[in-house]
């Protein structure tokens, strides 16, 4: 059944306001916080999100958990190693409390929006103080109030997943990047993916909101934004033509140098996407299009609802419109009845798209999928085993694309100093790979033109120039 969108009205970000302001004056608030991140691209600006309101509450940010006087956990539960190694760290915030009586957890993101998990860690984690889920961020003055005055039941209080609002503090983590939010939810329900269960219905964001915001970023010096959604293809901004292709469009308008974006969808992405890219100078010639599987029946188990045929259809579309296009992927292995004909179809799809990098990883069932209920699971040797070989053929690959680019020219924006050698820079070039080239520090936050020289693991090598030819 489809579950309402609830836009947040004005008055309830305004009460959300009134209570940052309470907690402000409080004598007995946090000073200080620590926001510990898993997960995908939406939780890291989620988080920035979530550090914006604590900021606007007077506290200020620790990186050491072990000093902070609030810490927050904003989960994952995508696979059961991401919600492991989070709950692994949430149960040792109780020795940390041991030392530190006054210490403030609390519990958000996507493990916390699953069925059941608030009143569980209410009932058996004392030691946890409020949890809210993904789509209630906005919440998060209402449940830190109630933690400091001791209400756990409200604290805990499971809500809604299908929310939209607008107009909370962002605190970005760089002054030339920023993540913003196109669309929240996803519809999709591929058979393995819990998303759908966590993070609500589809809901665009309305363009003339996106675009105000874009154009703030610009004003403030931003040089590259990355567009988020899980599923940026099937955006809908309300209006008639409001579509994903012309939201890049206004987009180019605003001046922006750079943009990006992720996740696309195979099944819905149209030619007229593929052109907007392709002429739109501001989209960067890379595309993450995850095709999960080579095998068709493997496709259809998952239900995609697109074939090996239709993705390499998409491929060829998108390097037909932009020569130079990077490609990245993400893959699964050892999906429930996976044969190893279908694992050498996958083998097959990565030679055959030659993507520039791929993620890969092992099928991991999770609660209230389709795919849990599946038989024929994949033992988990031959699992390892299928991933190792998938690894191993997309290292040859990435290798032999990263020759290819050497003499080419490109532009990275270069984020910082390379951790290595403090001579270097390094950022992403247009096609997002990972480049260091000599340079000195002033560069940083800026787009520099370079010649790649050479690869390192998993970087490109470059050099400086005056400006890249046309
Ligand atoms: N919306 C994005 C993906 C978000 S999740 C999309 O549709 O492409 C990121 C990746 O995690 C997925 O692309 C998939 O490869 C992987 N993934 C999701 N659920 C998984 C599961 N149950 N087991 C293993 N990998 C999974
Ligand atoms: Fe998950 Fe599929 Fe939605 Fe991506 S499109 S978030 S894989 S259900
Ligand atoms: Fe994880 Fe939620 Fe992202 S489950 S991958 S943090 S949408």
């Amino acid at each position: 059944m489809r579950e309402a969108v609830r836009p947040v009205s004005r008055e309830e970000i305004l009460r959300q306001e009134d209570i940052i302001r309470q907690i402000r004056l409080r004598p007995d608030r946090p000073q200080s916080y620590c926001i510990i991140t898993y997960g995908c691209q939406m939780n890291a600006h989620d988080s920035e999100k979530l550090a914006g309101i604590l900021e606007e509450m007077g506290m200020r940010p620790e990186s050491d958990r072990q000093k902070a006087d609030l810490i927050l956990f904003n989960t994952c539960c995508i696979r059961d190693n991401a919600e492991r190694r989070a709950m692994g760290n949430i149960i040792f915030t109780k020795e940390i409390r041991r030392e530190k009586p006054h210490l403030l957890v609390g519990v958000c993101g996507c493990m916390a929006q699953q069925k059941g998990f608030q009143d569980r860690l209410k009932d058996r984690y004392p030691f946890v103080d409020f949890s809210f889920g993904p789509g209630e961020i906005y919440r998060l003055p209402e449940r830190l109030l109630y933690a400091m005055e001791g209400h756990r039941e409200e604290a805990f209080k499971s809500g809604e997943d299908s929310t939209l609002y607008e107009g909370l503090p962002v605190l970005r983590r760089d002054p030339f990047f920023a993540y913003l939010t196109v669309m929240y939810g996803c519809d999709n329900f591929c058979s393995y993916c819990v998303v759908p269960m966590v993070r609500g219905r589809e809901r665009s964001r309305a363009m003339a909101q996106i675009l105000s915001e874009a154009e703030d970023l610009v004003k403030g010096g931003v040089q590259e934004i990355m567009l988020l959604g899980q599923n940026v293809n099937s955006y809908d901004g309300g209006e008639p033509g409001a579509d994903f292709a012309r939201l890049l469009h206004e987009l180019g308008k605003t001046g922006i140098r750079r943009l990006r974006f992720m996740t696309s969808n195979p099944k819905d992405l149209l030619d007229g996407l593929i052109l907007e890219m392709a002429r739109n100078p501001a989209v960067c010639p890379h595309l993450h299009l995850p095709a999960q599987s080579g095998s068709d029946r493997m496709l259809s188990a998952m239900n995609r609802r697109y074939t090996r045929e239709t993705y390499l259809d998409r491929v060829r579309a998108l390097r037909s419109a932009m020569p130079h296009i990077g490609l990245t992927t993400d893959l699964i292995v050892a999906f429930p009845g996976e044969s190893e004909q279908d694992f050498g179809d996958t083998l097959s799809l990565v030679e055959e798209v030659r993507f520039d990098s791929a993620f890969t990883f092992i099928y991991s069932p999770r609660t209230g999928t389709k795919a849990a209920g599946l038989p024929d699971r994949v033992p988990p040797e031959t699992a390892k085993d299928r991933i190792t070989r998938l690894i191993a053929k997309q290292e040859d690959i990435t290798r032999s694309v990263f020759a290819s680019l050497i003499g080419t020219a490109d532009h990275v924006l270069a984020e910082g100093v390379s951790r290595r050698d403090g001579g270097q820079l390094t950022g992403k070039t247009g096609r997002s790979l990972a480049c260091n080239f000599p340079g000195p520090p002033e560069l940083i936050g800026q787009i520099v033109p370079v010649r790649i020289t050479g690869q390192g693991s998993n970087t490109l090598k470059a050099e400086r120039i005056e400006r890249k030819p046309e």
